[in-house]
């Protein structure tokens, strides 16, 4: 998992590819390289961790050469140091690679037998050595099929030539690749986000297609090598610029975006003049649909569980939810009254994309709810729900969580509506609450110092429990990701009631838990729950919405209370404390807020 520039001018371009590479920093921040063609030599620089490493090398800054290839790593084989960065070069052939080749061993071996000498423990040196083998009786688009062919696994590459200095090759199966247009040069990129500072004239190559990209004109071929024609889109041309502004961390600005995210969510689909849902060009019948299947990874596989709960309350569907992952290799029944819902906040998402394209494979009917609305995803599924929150740039995901879950609840108060499971008056009644939610998310912000003061605890502790019932169960598990990725100090979700069934042994003298329990129809179980947890000796933090009832039980280390609002609506504002709770433990202990250790934002591998 890894992001890949090519450009190829009549200009220096080792400063645009690194300016480009600062945009990819969100596929890996494992390591960086460059390559380029200069007095008839591959010159390859690279370094460990982030791109800005690499920039502050002098070589960089010196570097000559009008066309070259760059790359940030997200380690897969080998560990991130500066020999297993890309670019990998032999003397004639110098590649970039997103993806993994899972026949990397055996290639290996083949190769070596052939007097290959390997430097690195990547996967990706094979296809270096395969390229330059073929080359010794092949031409370039001969070289270029047979290696491919060979492949097992998945890749976008990007390929340099000493003995070609006009040209770049792209190629992809699997990992996503566009190629960009511009004024006497063209680019090649893991997706156009990399290349909108340069152009907004992509072309998105298929699954087994590859291009050769020269100065002037981009020439495409499918996998048997036959010349295509493909289509040239017109994107945007605003660059959407965004920095952190007077905050410390992208992720403390995204937080306190929210807001925002669901003013524009609810502008976007809900039609305040008409007390109804702004969605009307669903591409199916309403009884076409009789059940639901929400798939994701990660934060937005947390998104789908929540969704679970408000499509099971509001509507008569049957609903089922996936990790990706794992829905993308079981034997699914596809039914044809189906609906497949794809979550992701990058639109990239490896596990996400393949189960999308399962789905399409077997004929199903496919929803996409994503940020980015240029992805794969998007741009491969029937039916695009964007979540407009504005691109996020940390690692842990914030405001398109909350994005999501707006789009999914108004999702599910949509088909509630259409399937007449909720009449007129309970559907405007939602949505006057649900109107209000972004100033009650602002009010439920202010809350700071309680959150700063506890946060030291769950740091000092071996490790914590975040617990919720219902509603508040996907919520307690999103809490507990966040707390992991941010302050590397172990965290678990849990369903409340199901503790005494295991988890219950852990907890000890001191143990810093998290309860969830809202005044929902689950308050009373859960507040039992938090009791037996009390009795053990945790140091319980209640997270729970203001109420003129007094909370009935003692020894509660720690109360924080959001707004109130209905039941349906109290995820959102219980999500704030948590994520504070991660941001400020991580803050404390000095890590790298927006850039976590070992992961990246968009996860384009398997
Ligand atoms: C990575 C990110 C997470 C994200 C997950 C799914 O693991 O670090 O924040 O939730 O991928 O990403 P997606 O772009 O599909 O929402």
């Amino acid at each position: 998992m890894c992001g890949i520039i090519g450009i190829n001018s009549s200009k220096p371009v080792s400063a645009t590819i690194i300016n480009s590479l600062k945009k990819l920093e969100y596929r890996g921040y494992d390591s960086a390289g460059i390559a380029t063609l200069s007095s008839g030599l591959i010159n390859e620089i690279k370094s460990e961790g982030r791109v800005d490493n690499l920039e502050k090398n002098s070589l960089v800054q010196s570097m000559e050469g009008t066309i070259g290839i760059g790359h940030v790593r997200w380690a897969t084989h080998g560990s991130p140091n500066s020999i297993n960065a890309h670019p990998h070069s032999s003397q004639n052939v110098s590649v970039v690679h997103n993806g993994i080749i899972e026949n990397s061993t055996l290639l290996k071996k083949f190769l070596v037998s052939k007097g290959h000498k390997f430097k690195s423990q990547t996967d990706t040196e094979v296809i270096v050595h395969l390229i330059t083998e073929h080359l010794k009786t092949e031409n370039i688009v001969n070289s270029i099929k047979k290696t491919l062919k060979a492949l097992h696994g998945s890749f976008a590459l990007g390929i340099l030539f000493k003995d070609e200095p006009d040209l770049i090759v792209g190629a992809r199966r699997g990992s996503p690749l566009a190629v960009g247009y511009g004024p006497s040069e063209n680019y090649l990129g893991s997706d156009s986000y990399a290349l909108k500072s340069m152009t907004n004239k992509i072309t998105y190559l298929n699954d087994g297609e590859f291009c050769i990209i020269k100065k002037d004109h981009v020439e495409f071929f499918n996998e048997d090598g036959t010349k295509i024609n493909k289509k040239v889109l017109e994107l945007s041309s605003e660059e959407e610029k965004y920095d952190k502004g007077d905050y410390k961390h992208f992720m403390a600005k995204e937080i306190e975006e929210q807001p925002i995210t669901l003013k524009n969510g609810i502008k976007e689909y809900v039609d305040s003049a008409n007390n109804n849902i702004n969605i009307y060009n669903i591409p199916w019948k309403k009884n076409e649909i009789n059940s639901i299947t929400l798939i994701g990874c990660g934060t937005a596989y947390h998104s789908c569980l929540m969704a679970k709960y408000w499509f099971e309350e509001l509507t008569s569907l049957d609903v089922n939810v996936d990790i990706a992952s794992e829905f993308r290799y079981r034997k699914n029944r596809f039914k044809r009254d189906s609906l497949y819902v794809f979550v992701s906040q990058s639109g990239e998402t490896a596990d996400t994309y393949a189960a999308l394209d399962l789905c399409n494979k077997n004929g199903m009917k496919t929803c996409a709810v994503v940020n980015v609305i240029e992805s794969s995803i998007a741009r491969d599924s029937e039916f695009v729900l964007p979540i407009h929150c504005g691109t996020e740039i940390g690692v842990a995901s914030t405001k398109a969580f909350l994005g999501q879950i707006l789009i999914l609840y108004i999702l599910a108060l949509k088909f509630g509506s259409l399937r007449s499971d909720l009449d007129k008056e309970k559907l405007s009644a939602k949505l006057s609450d649900l109107k209000n939610l972004p100033k009650l998310v602002e009010q439920t912000l202010l809350t700071d110092n309680k959150i700063q003061n506890v946060s030291s605890t769950f740091n000092e502790a071996k490790g914590s429990m975040f617990l919720g019932r219902g509603f508040s169960y996907p919520i307690a598990l999103e809490g507990a990701l966040k707390l992991k990725e941010l302050s590397y100090v172990h965290a678990e979700g849990y369903p409340a009631g199901e503790m005494k069934h295991g988890p219950l042994a852990l907890i000890e003298e001191g143990m810093p838990v998290v309860v969830l329990a809202p005044r929902d129809n689950y308050y009373k179980k859960t507040i039992s729950n938090m009791q037996e947890v009390i009795a053990r000796g945790a140091k319980v933090l209640l997270i729970t919405n203001k109420s003129t009832n007094e909370i009935v039980s003692e020894n509660i280390w720690e109360t924080i209370e959001v707004e109130s609002t209905n039941q349906d609506l109290l995820p959102f504002l219980l999500t704030i404390p948590l994520q504070k709770l991660a941001y400020y433990a991580a803050l404390k202990k000095g890590f790298d807020i927006d850039k976590p250790r070992n992961l990246a934002k968009s996860v384009t591998v398997e």
